[in-house]
């Protein structure tokens, strides 16, 4: 074996000895909830298609004639050709859901984080994270060549500790947190963390990936009980509750200016499909209009967490966690066998010893079935 090969080799032997070796698994996904795979028919509860959008047929039919109008690439990145008409309508539309003056639309999530803040935070400045937060933030933080501190979950005077330590040391400081985090389905403290930046002259960015079209009335985290938290960064994703794909920061009309000017990943990277935007732009049409549906997802999370004795959930995910990789692996597995689709989460997407069950619902997963999983997790998978 050549070297390369070798290295490649050891490494996989190594994760498979620590039971943290991941597959790609075929998943054909039949609708919004049941999907196949090895030749069995489950009830998925590991999809963030939260309300079912990818599947939904005027989202489909928008999706169809954007791509018999306008071809299926587009063709160059956003500043060439590829920024076709679509693009003006999602990104107006989403800075109108958002309350911001501007908004910029990225390839993905993923992109978004690791364009935005590096065009915020240089080699001088200070990026403080919430150390649950996703890992296209810390993609992002990395990337920016600034000091990134970390503050525990949601404890906002661990955050405010690090800031009057350290805020003085650097031109720029920077929070960032998920606004629903992503594998254990929590709000974050935004007012909080708002009038923390304020005090300090740091900025807020908040990534409403889980939270834009479930919570807040569809218009995400910084929104929820009626309030409106004007947080001045607000990044997000396409890809879960809006069933699409592609990422997003809705800002004030300088700060997107200057994304559009400085950010790497938009730069250099090619536009998306035209059916991909006008899919999007679809779905954002059924969460404006139907505000009773955006809030299923949440009520069938609750009902689940009420049924098991859980804190009540803030948000579709929710949590089971087991501890072990191999306990969550069996976990699952015993699942599969009673007909549910349920993906173990290991390290190093959560941490050492927190491997866990992560149950998300969707606006039309069946109550019955809700109630047999809850019934199943209790008595086979925690009393076991
Ligand atoms: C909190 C969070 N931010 C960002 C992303 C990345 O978004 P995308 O899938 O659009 O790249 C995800 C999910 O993948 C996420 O959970």
């Amino acid at each position: 074996m050549n070297s390369l090969d070798q290295f490649a080799q050891a490494k996989l032997d190594d994760l498979e000895r620590r039971n943290l070796r991941r597959a790609l698994a075929e998943t054909d996904r039949e609708d919004g909830i049941w999907i196949e795979r090895d030749g069995r028919r489950l009830l998925s509860f590991s999809c963030n298609d939260y309300l079912n959008l990818t599947q939904h047929p005027a989202v489909k039919q928008a999706a169809s004639a954007a791509l018999e109008r306008y071809g299926a690439g587009s063709g160059a990145s956003r500043l060439i050709t590829g920024n076709h008409p679509l693009y003006a309508k999602l990104e107006a539309r989403l800075a109108r859901i958002k309350r911001t003056e501007a908004a910029v639309v990225f390839g993905s999530g993923y992109l978004a984080n690791s364009g935005i803040i590096p065009v915020l935070i240089g080699r001088d400045g200070l990026v403080l994270l919430d150390q649950l937060s996703h890992a296209c933030i810390y993609a992002g933080a990395q990337l920016s060549r600034g000091r990134v501190l970390t503050f525990r979950h949601n404890d906002v005077a661990h955050a405010r500790e690090l800031l009057a330590a350290h805020r003085a040391e650097h031109d720029r400081a920077l929070i960032v947190t998920d606004g629903v985090f992503s594998m254990d389905g929590d709000l974050a403290p935004l007012a909080d963390l708002l009038a923390l930046a304020n005090e300090h002259d740091a900025w807020l960015m908040s990534d409403d990936a889980h939270g834009l079209g479930v919570v807040g009335g569809g218009r995400g985290s910084s929104f929820v009980g009626n309030a409106h938290i004007p947080v001045p960064l607000q990044m997000g994703t396409l890809s879960k509750a809006v069933g699409a794909y592609g990422g997003y920061l809705c800002a004030s009309a300088p700060v997107i200016e200057l994304m559009r000017n400085r950010a790497r990943t938009l730069i250099y990277s090619t536009g998306l499909p035209p059916a991909i935007v006008a899919a999007a732009i679809a779905a954002l049409d059924v969460i404006e209009r139907e505000p009773g549906y955006a809030a299923l997802p949440v009520q069938k999370a609750k009902a689940f967490t009420q049924t098991m004795g859980l804190p009540t959930a803030q948000s579709p995910i929710v949590p089971v966690i087991v501890g072990s990789e191999d306990k969550a692996l069996a976990a699952s597995r015993l699942l599969a066998d009673e007909g549910f689709l349920v993906a173990a989460i290991r390290p190093p997407t959560v941490p050492a010893g927190t491997a866990r069950l992560r149950l998300t619902f969707t606006a039309q997963h069946p109550d019955d079935e809700i109630a047999r999983l809850a019934h199943v997790v209790r008595e086979r998978v925690l009393a076991a």
